[in-house]
């Protein structure tokens, strides 16, 4: 057969169901909209962001956790043991958990929260699979998420860009004119990035992204691969200053080099003495037991910040005596 040649490109798709959101929670939330999805029993890991359960808990979801110990790593016979619709895995700083040894159980759905990725790929062996990223998570962009699936979801139609995101844009702008000593204050644009936030947290209602996100993504895909080398370089910086904190190699896309710290908390106050602020990932959860959410520290990987910023933080914590917190 001679193949048409020209016309309409044939395309493919790699995976057959695509949405966009907002946010990461949008995301979630679209999938819960659909009630075959909202009515499952889910399996949780233990270390996770209380952003998650929010939003489960708002849908009425019912859920149990499994473990996560200090490789980030789930435990396979735990889950193979465990009764559950949905299998909620999540991909801690860039790393994807080990799908090999699950038995993938009939009817069973694998939701993969890789907010920490910039894009997901759907597991060999898993018929049901959905996958989201949180864009605004690993990148420059004030607000975006994308949802891939290998099932349609029958979600409720979304709204227009959320109101979070002007705010967002507004203080990220500030924030590089007072970087580049074009005047303004920190508390100007530290006021409107807190309050993009707040308005973040409050949502309920699901948002297409904005068309400065759509725009900004460009450029973030463009640049990836020079982004991907720069955080590769600071892991390497990082792990070989500090040691292995989590017994792990450099991820796909690494986003933190995580520690694992006996006093967490005193580390992150005494950093921000020194002007250099952590996120605490994540604050500890009423009635989640899990033990990392109490002790990690993550270190930004990040093209924004040059070798002698990651080099004066670890300078800083080599000081701090962090074997000694270490566990
Ligand atoms: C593991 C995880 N999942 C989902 C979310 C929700 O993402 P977003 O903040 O974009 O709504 C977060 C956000 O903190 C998260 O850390």
């Amino acid at each position: 057969m001679i193949r048409p040649f020209g016309g309409e490109p044939p395309f493919q798709d790699r995976v057959p169901h695509l949405y966009t959101t907002d946010s990461g929670r949008s995301s979630l939330r679209l999938i819960l909209e659909d009630p075959c999805f909202s009515t499952k029993r889910y399996l949780l890991p233990d270390y996770l962001c209380g952003t998650v359960l929010e939003v489960l808990d708002q849908y009425g979801v019912v859920y149990d956790f499994y473990a996560i110990g200090d490789g980030l790593r789930w435990d396979p016979e735990e889950i193979n043991r465990a009764k559950y619709d949905v299998l909620y895995a999540i991909d801690y700083f860039g790393w994807k958990q080990d799908l090999s040894a699950i038995a993938l159980k009939p009817g069973s759905v694998l939701l993969e929260d890789g907010v920490f990725l910039p894009y997901l790929e759907p597991p060999d062996r898993w018929p049901h699979w959905i996958g989201f990223n949180s864009l605004r998570k690993i990148s420059p962009l004030p607000d975006g998420s994308m949802v891939w699936s290998t099932v349609p979801l029958v979600g409720k139609k979304m709204e227009g860009p959320a109101s979070f995101v002007s705010l967002k844009v507004r203080g990220q702008r500030k924030k590089a004119a007072f970087l580049a000593g074009c005047g303004g204050c920190e508390k100007d644009y530290l006021a409107d990035l807190q309050h993009g936030e707040t308005l973040l947290n409050r949502q309920q209602s699901i948002h297409a992204p904005s068309s400065v996100a759509v725009g900004r993504m460009m450029d973030f895909y463009r640049k990836l691969e020079v982004e991907y080398s720069v955080r590769r370089a600071q892991f390497a910086v990082y792990e070989q200053a500090l040691g292995r904190f989590v017994d792990r190699d450099a991820p796909e896309y690494p986003c933190f080099y995580p520690l694992l710290l006996e006093d967490r908390d005193a580390v992150r106050a005494a950093l921000a003495l020194q002007q250099i602020y952590l996120p605490a990932h994540w604050p500890e959860l009423e009635g989640v037991r899990g033990e990392v959410q109490r002790r990690m520290l993550a270190l930004p990987l990040d093209g924004r910040f040059s070798a002698s910023e990651v080099q004066r933080l670890v300078e800083i914590l080599v000081r701090m005596d962090l074997q000694g917190a270490a566990v």
